[in-house]
C-alpha cells in the first residue's frame, strides 16, 4: 500500500541507507538523505529522482554537533515535516579495529558522537515536532554487535549498545504520545562498511542490502510492533 508520508534518513548516499530510499520511495515515501561527501549523495538523488521519486540532499555529518539544527532546518524546509527518522550512519572507528586497550579515547569520543550522540540530538531536534503532531517513528539501525562481544569492536559495540538502549528509554519517556522508536539489527550486509571490517570475506556470501530494506520497510509499516522494540530484519521475515 502506498503512503504519503516524508522520512529522514542519516547515511542515505551508499549501503542500506541508500537501499532504504529506495524501497521508501517505492512505497511512496518523499526521502531526505543525509551524508557528508557530496558527489555519491547527488548521484542517489539523481537516480531516486529518475525512479519519480522525491528525493532531496541534505550535506551534513551526524557526529557534529553544530550540523543537527541544520540537518532538521533543511529537512523541514524541504519536506514540510518528518513522519519517520532513520538513523542509519554509522562508524566503525579506526581501521583496522584496534583492541580496548589500543584504542585511543579521543577515538572512541568521535565514535560515540556518530553512532549515539548524533542520534540523541537529530532525535531531539526532529522529536517536538513529532510531539506536537502526536505521531513519528525513530529507528535506529543497529547491530549484533550490540549483543555478542566481539574482540576489536569495542568502541562501534558500546556505541551499538547504548544506542539500543537510548532507543529503549526514549519509548519509555514517551509513551502514550504517539512516537514510537525501534531499533533494527539488519544483520550482515554487502556493504562498504562490511568491506571495512571484515575485509577477508566473500562479499558475494553475504544479503544484499536491497533485500534487507524490503525487511526493514515491512517493519515500518506493521503497527504491531510496539514502540521499544528491538527486532533482527531476518526474524521478521525471509529475505525476499
Ligand atoms: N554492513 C553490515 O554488514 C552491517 C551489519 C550490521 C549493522 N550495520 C549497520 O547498518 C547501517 C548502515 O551501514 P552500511 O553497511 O550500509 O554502511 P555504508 O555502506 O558504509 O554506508 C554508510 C553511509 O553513511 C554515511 N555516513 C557515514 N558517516 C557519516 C556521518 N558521520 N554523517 C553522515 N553520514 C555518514 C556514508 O556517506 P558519507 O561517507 O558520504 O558520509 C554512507 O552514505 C549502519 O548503522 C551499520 O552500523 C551494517
Amino acid at each position: 500500500m502506498r503512503t504519503d508520508k516524508n522520512v529522514l534518513i542519516t547515511g542515505g548516499s551508499k549501503g542500506l541507507g541508500r537501499a532504504l530510499a529506495f524501497e521508501l520511495g517505492k512505497r511512496g515515501y518523499k526521502v531526505a538523505l543525509v551524508a557528508r561527501h557530496k558527489d555519491p549523495l547527488l548521484e542517489t538523488i539523481a537516480e531516486l529522482r529518475h525512479a519519480n521519486i522525491e528525493a532531496h540532499a541534505i550535506m551534513g555529518d551526524v557526529g557534529e554537533p553544530r550540523d543537527a539544527l541544520a540537518i532538521a532546518a533543511l529537512a523541514h524546509q524541504h519536506l514540510g515535516h518528518i513522519d519517520v527518522l532513520i538513523h542509519n550512519a554509522s562508524t566503525l572507528g579506526p581501521l583496522p579495529m584496534p583492541s580496548l586497550a589500543s584504542l585511543d579515547s579521543e577515538e572512541f569520543l568521535r565514535v560515540l558522537q556518530v553512532n549515539l550522540l548524533g542520534p540523541h540530538r537529530l532525535t531531539k531536534a526532529f522529536g517536538g515536532n513529532m510531539l506536537l503532531r502526536g505521531s513519528g517513528t525513530i529507528v535506529s539501525i543497529s547491530s549484533d554487535a550490540a549483543i555478542a562481544p566481539y574482540a576489536s569492536w569495542g568502541a562501534y559495540s558500546a556505541a551499538k549498545s547504548a544506542l539500543d538502549h537510548m532507543s529503549r528509554i526514549w519509548a519509555q519517556e514517551t509513551n502514550g504520545t504517539g512516537l514510537r522508536f525501534l531499533t533494527i539489527d539488519p544483520g550482515e550486509m554487502n556493504t562498504q562498511m562490511h568491506a571495512d571490517a571484515l575485509p577477508e570475506a566473500d562479499p558475494t556470501s553475504l544479503p544484499d542490502p536491497v533485500k534487507v530494506a524490503v525487511q526493514i520497510a515491512a517493519i515500518l509499516s506493521n503497527p504491531t510492533v510496539p514502540s521499544g522494540s528491538r527486532v533482527e530484519a531476518s526474524s521478521f521475515g525471509e529475505l525476499p
